[in-house]
């Protein structure tokens, strides 16, 4: 279950005219956004991937101790971030999965290939261009490791590549050394990713992709409340709310935070507009930027992400997540006092339906948003441009 409150904690702060004008926009972004040629996260979903995914797991689960998944960004966040929520804080790991190649740490790397050298592993590099730096640099290294401690012939079997289904070095790759691979398609951009094997596999060591799938479709049809997400939050950004931060009330969450930052950051970040999105973790952050947010510069407002029941554990014979309730609910109430506007998006727990639809519901949200921007949602121009500086300063050092 999922419900929205963009009212209780709103309404005061929006004019019902200006919200009114946004609102009637629906058609065109609508029109817009069913007319683009990247939105193929809405159609149907090829259900024979999920069964070559479960087996592929299966089989490397019986033959290895290790996979470690090779990707950044929308090759990445995604599955990290339902991983870290899937996942027991305190755990006996039978099987381990790594995720790498998101940074260029010298440290993480040489400690990598020193970890991986006693372990049995299986490498998924993920790249839909196939030429991201971070993540090639990892993969040669894992690749002259896997090189020496297995030979060619049985490095071979040990890698999968997940990338563009006809172009870009990694599909070439796979092409010239037969590699298993899987397919982001075309029609589908990295943020916009999850539902693919980008993320699936990697998910498929964690939850039930089945049902993560089945949540995700099922989320597709909340288009109206994705819209008036978006109006309310376009709505703020003219009233000079620039900054909407996101509030998480279990530290598990974070990295669905910053899975969050991305979808939303890249979507609208383009031509001077957007809002600029952060996250904090409660109670933990109320202790350091709470004093900011209660009485700071007012370009703040939050989106409250509030879950009914995580285990029932009691403390002094106080239920902790009612506590955890309580105290969520007296923040709403005092940041709205300081002239934060609020909105709740509230579940009655994590499971992979329910996270299926968030995620749904905040994928069409930020794709009606880039439109309500009169941005281009689908692409990331700007990501190139620091690219670009590397490419050139790079040279200078070869
Ligand atoms: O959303 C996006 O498109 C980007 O964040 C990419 O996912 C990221 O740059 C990684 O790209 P690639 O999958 O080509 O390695």
């Amino acid at each position: 279950m999922i419900k929205f409150d963009f009212n209780t904690y709103m309404n005061s702060f929006i004019n019902k005219n200006t919200m009114k004008k946004l609102l009637e926009r629906k058609e065109d972004v609508f029109e817009k956004f069913n007319n683009s040629s990247m939105i193929g996260w809405t159609k149907e979903f090829n259900k024979a991937l999920l069964a070559d995914i479960l087996e592929l797991r299966d089989s490397i689960k019986e033959d290895a101790d290790c996979l470690v998944v090779l990707g950044i960004g929308g090759s990445f966040l995604g599955s990290y971030a339902l991983k870290e929520m899937f996942t027991k804080y305190f755990n006996d790991k039978s099987f381990e999965v790594i995720y790498a190649g998101f940074d260029l740490s010298s440290k993480y790397l040489s400690e990598l290939v020193e970890y991986l050298e006693d372990k049995n592993f299986y490498v998924n590099v993920i790249s839909k261009s196939g030429t991201t730096m971070e993540t090639s640099i990892f993969y040669d290294a894992l690749k002259t490791l896997m090189k020496r401690k297995y030979g060619a012939w049985e490095m071979k079997k040990r890698i999968i590549v997940t990338t563009d289904d006809s172009t870009g070095k990694l599909r070439e790759e796979v092409i010239s050394e037969g590699y298993r691979s899987f397919i982001i398609p075309d029609n589908i951009g990295g943020r916009y990713s999850l539902i693919t094997a980008a993320h699936l596999l990697p998910l498929s060591f964690f939850l039930d992709i089945n049902r993560l799938v089945n949540g995700f479709y099922d989320g597709l049809s909340l288009k109206d409340d994705a819209y008036n997400y978006a109006c309310v939050r376009r709505y703020l950004f003219a009233c000079k709310k620039y900054i909407e931060n996101y509030c998480v009330y279990e530290s598990n969450m974070y990295y669905y935070t910053e899975w969050l930052k991305q979808l939303f950051g890249e979507t609208e970040g383009k031509n001077k507009q957007g809002i600029f999105p952060v996250s904090t973790v409660h109670t933990r952050d109320l202790h350091s930027l709470g004093q900011f947010i209660q009485e700071g510069n007012p370009i703040i407002f939050e989106t409250f992400i509030k879950i009914l029941n995580t285990k029932d554990f009691y403390v002094n014979n106080r239920n902790l997540d009612d506590i955890n309730s309580v105290v969520l609910d007296s923040v709403v109430k005092a940041h709205y006092s300081g002239a934060v506007p609020c909105n709740i998006i509230l579940m009655d727990e994590v499971n992979e339906k329910n996270i299926g639809m968030l995620c749904a519901f905040f994928m069409l949200s930020a794709s009606y948003s880039g439109y309500l921007f009169d941005v281009e949602p689908f692409d990331q121009p700007g990501v190139e441009v620091y690219k670009k500086f590397v490419r050139d300063n790079l040279s200078s050092i070869e």
